[in-house]
Formats: structure tokens, C-alpha cells, sequence
């Protein structure tokens, strides 16, 4: 007799960004994962292709991180933030101050993305006003950018799909545009890129009145916005600008933190490196909720002081520097260097974009293959992205399915079979859609 297979209910369940009544007729209910692979509660295996959401850095089924976080659970679990920190989050902030640049010289931890970039926002408002300059207070981000889901930081997105349902958000932001292929909008009407969204920004400030400009918030490769890498000349030269008009710089590397794009943050990689430095996602490995602002000593000698200066950073969240978090952190950013699997991502990275390029040889309906390291983008001329990403889940894989494109950001453990394996789906996928 053939055992009749139930569907789990997810009714009770609201899955990100999802519509509950579609999610529940066909969901994704993953119960277990090992190295690259996730098993669903039906038995079907797919590729991690995206690394959860560009979290699960250093594959699934990690049994020393596991074993990490149960041994600091059995030591202690939770320590107030509103009164102590524990030897796991000075250990971490430790490793975070040796292995990045010397300007960071101080480290705030909270559990997720947007708990970071909402704080990086507000220390740059407070780091003005105790410097003098209280009417510092705006904030220049850049369409199609994403930051987040709370307050400051999804006012600061600029993806109006997310956002506009929550109006009004807290003001103060000025969105510019991006750079951002292909037409580019700054300068859609000329041959070739001017960097004419760079002036947007110098402009931006100067017509706001840079003694009202307090930030600068930008990711270095922006992901929404279709895995879009800025010229070469963008950041070093947004530095330069930020640094003439007093303006605190943001780079928001949630996503391009910790190895994802072949070096240990991408500000590297874009030439230019930020007064705070936003990370979340792949700084666990996924093994623990875990963010974190490093902040550049120029930043954060504001906020030291005596007791009735009331200079202290003022914000915090109950589960920031939880010490099962930051033991794992620890852990797996040791394994991310001991392992060289940074090295592993800028190598299984350019393999895989090889393949992938292979694969838009011959498929006309791909514009580009963008990104660097393991972080890639298949770009089509059709707005045939979500159609792209449900064919590759058919076929085992899941990818990031934007408007067009569709986003390709396997765990930094991923051999070169296994990338060959991803492009392969990805050609069978867009073939099939284009059929
Ligand atoms: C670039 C970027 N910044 C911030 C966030 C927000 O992070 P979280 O969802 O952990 O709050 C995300 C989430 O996808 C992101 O991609």
C-alpha cells in the first residue's frame, strides 16, 4: 500500500515576504542540511545556492559549531546587555579588532542586519551632535539599496516595493541613484558610465547643506539591486567626499561580510573602507542570530566619557553580545580563516562564474553573469527572474529570484563539482523557462 504523504500545515505561520495562502500550497519545509545540501520534510535535497540568505557561510551540519554553542549554553546562555558583557563577546570583539584595519577600534554586537544598520544610522546622528554639529542629521542612501526591515534602515532602502505600505517612515533620507547596469540612471542618456551618481551624491550633500548631512549609508555590491558592482572609482572617491563634508561613512556588508566575495569584507575589494562597518548574516555562519557594528576609532573616541556626560551610545537590544552568539561567531570566523575558505571563494567563485558564463554563451535570454567572488548574478533581458528561480527549485536549487535576475551565492565550502553542478541547473532552469 502507498503511504499517503500529508502537507504539513504552515497556515500559522507568516514566511518573509510570502504570501501565506500560495507559500502553504506548495512550501519549503527544510528539516536537515549537510555541507551544501538542505533536505526538506518530503525528502526532496536541494543545493543551497544562495547559502540560506547569504548566511550559511561555511555549509550545514557544522558539528563543532553546534558543540560550541551547546558548551557555552551549559557554562552561561544570557548575560544582561544592560549591565555586563561576557568573556564570549570580548573574545569575539577581540578577533573582529585584529583581523580588520586598525581604524576599528571598537565593536558593538547585536542579533540581526537591521538591528546594526538602524544603529550605525543613529551613531552617526549622535556621534555629530557630540561633536558639535546637532543639526547633522540626514541620511543619503541610494535607490534599489536595501537595509533592512526596521525603522531607520528600511527608510533608508530604496526599494519601494518593501517600503512604501509603512508610509510615512522616519524622514531625513535622500535617496540618490546607484550605479546600476544596465542603463544606468544616472547617466542612462550617454555612451558610457560618467559616474555622473557619484556627483548625485556630492550634489545631494551640498544642495541639503552639508551641515545637515550626517551619513552616508551604502552596501558595496548591491544585491536587490540585481548584484550590481560599483566602478572602480565610486567608493574611493565617496570616501574622499564623506571625508570633505564631515560626513560619516556607512558601508552596509551584511551580505558581502565575511569571505562572501573572496576577501574578508568587501570594503577591501571596492577600495575604500567606512567610518562604521555594518555585518550580520555570514559572521555565524548562520549557527547563531549574530550582528555587529565595528566602528573606526575617529567615531567611537565620541562616546567615551564620564558617567554624567551621558555620551554612552544610546541604543541596545536584549539579545546583543549574547554570549551562545558570540562563542559561535568566534568559532566560525576562526574556521572561515583556518580553513582559507575566503581563498576558496574568490577561486570556486571565478570557476562558477566561468561555467555560468559558459551558460550565457549560449542562452541568449542572459544579459550579463555579475558579481565577484561567491557572490553572482545571472542577469536576463526579460523580467523572467522568479520564473528562473522556481524551475531551479524544481531542479534541486535554490537561488535568489529578482525581478531579472536571479542571485547565485552558495556556501564558501562549495567545490568546484558542486559549482558545476549549479550552473548546469541554471542552464536547464533558464532553458526551460524561455522554452
Ligand atoms: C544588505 C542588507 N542589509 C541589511 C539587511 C537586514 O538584515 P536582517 O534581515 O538580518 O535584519 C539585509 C537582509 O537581507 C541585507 O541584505
Amino acid at each position: 500500500m502507498v503511504e499517503e504523504l500529508t502537507i504539513p500545515t504552515t497556515n500559522r505561520v507568516m514566511v518573509d515576504f510570502n504570501q501565506m495562502k500560495s507559500f502553504g500550497q506548495d512550501p519549503l519545509i527544510l528539516e536537515r542540511g549537510e555541507g551544501i545540501r538542505v533536505f526538506d520534510v518530503f525528502g526532496k535535497s536541494y543545493i543551497d545556492g544562495l547559502s540560506g540568505v547569504f548566511t550559511t557561510n561555511l555549509g550545514h551540519g557544522v558539528q563543532a559549531l553546534v558543540d560550541v554553542a551547546a558548551e557555552q549554553g551549559r557554562q552561561i546562555a544570557f548575560t544582561a546587555p544592560t549591565m555586563a558583557t561576557n568573556p564570549a563577546a570580548l573574545r569575539l570583539a577581540d578577533l573582529l579588532i585584529e583581523i580588520t584595519p586598525e581604524q576599528y577600534t571598537t565593536v558593538k554586537f547585536f542579533t540581526g542586519g537591521s538591528e546594526a544598520t538602524e544603529a550605525a544610522i543613529k551613531m552617526a546622528r549622535q556621534y555629530h551632535l557630540q561633536r558639535g554639529h546637532g543639526r547633522k542629521f540626514k541620511v543619503i542612501s541610494r535607490y534599489l539599496g536595501y537595509h533592512g526591515g526596521t525603522g531607520f534602515a528600511i527608510a533608508a532602502s530604496g526599494q519601494t516595493e518593501w517600503k512604501w505600505r509603512f508610509d510615512p517612515l522616519p524622514g531625513g533620507v535622500i535617496h540618490v541613484q546607484p550605479p546600476a547596469r544596465p542603463g544606468c540612471a544616472a547617466c542612462k542618456r550617454l555612451d558610457g558610465c560618467t559616474l555622473a551618481c557619484l556627483d548625485l551624491i556630492e550634489d545631494a550633500i551640498v544642495r541639503e547643506h552639508p551641515e545637515t548631512v550626517a551619513a552616508v549609508i551604502a552596501e558595496p555590491i548591491m544585491l536587490a539591486a540585481g548584484v550590481q558592482m560599483p566602478p572602480e572609482e565610486y567608493f574611493p572617491r565617496l570616501r574622499e567626499i564623506c571625508d570633505q563634508y564631515n560626513v560619516v561613512l556607512i558601508h552596509d556588508e551584511i551580505i558581502t561580510g565575511f569571505g562572501r566575495t573572496g576577501r574578508l569584507f568587501a570594503s577591501e575589494r571596492v577600495g575604500a573602507w567606512p567610518d562604521i562597518i555594518c555585518c550580520g548574516k555570514g559572521i555565524s555562519g548562520g549557527y547563531a542570530p549574530l550582528s555587529a557594528i565595528l566602528v573606526a576609532d575617529k567615531i567611537a573616541s565620541a562616546f567615551w566619557g564620564e558617567p554624567d556626560e551621558g555620551v554612552q551610545f544610546w541604543a541596545g537590544h536584549t539579545f546583543g553580545g549574547n554570549p551562545v552568539s558570540c562563542a559561535v561567531g568566534e568559532a566560525a570566523i576562526r574556521m572561515l580563516l583556518d580553513n582559507d575558505l575566503i581563498g576558496n571563494a574568490e577561486r570556486v567563485g571565478e570557476h562558477l562564474a566561468n561555467r555560468l558564463r559558459e551558460v550565457a554563451a549560449t542562452q541568449p535570454a542572459i544579459g550579463e553573469i555579475r558579481g565577484v567572488g561567491m557572490l553572482r548574478g545571472v542577469a536576463f533581458h526579460e523580467p523572467i527572474g522568479k520564473a528562473v528561480y522556481d524551475a531551479a527549485r524544481r531542479r534541486g536549487l535554490l537561488l535568489r529570484g529578482g525581478a531579472d535576475f536571479v542571485g547565485v551565492a552558495p556556501p564558501l565550502v562549495t567545490t568546484p563539482t558542486e559549482a558545476d553542478e549549479i550552473a548546469g541547473i541554471v542552464a536547464d532552469a533558464v532553458a526551460e523557462v524561455v522554452a
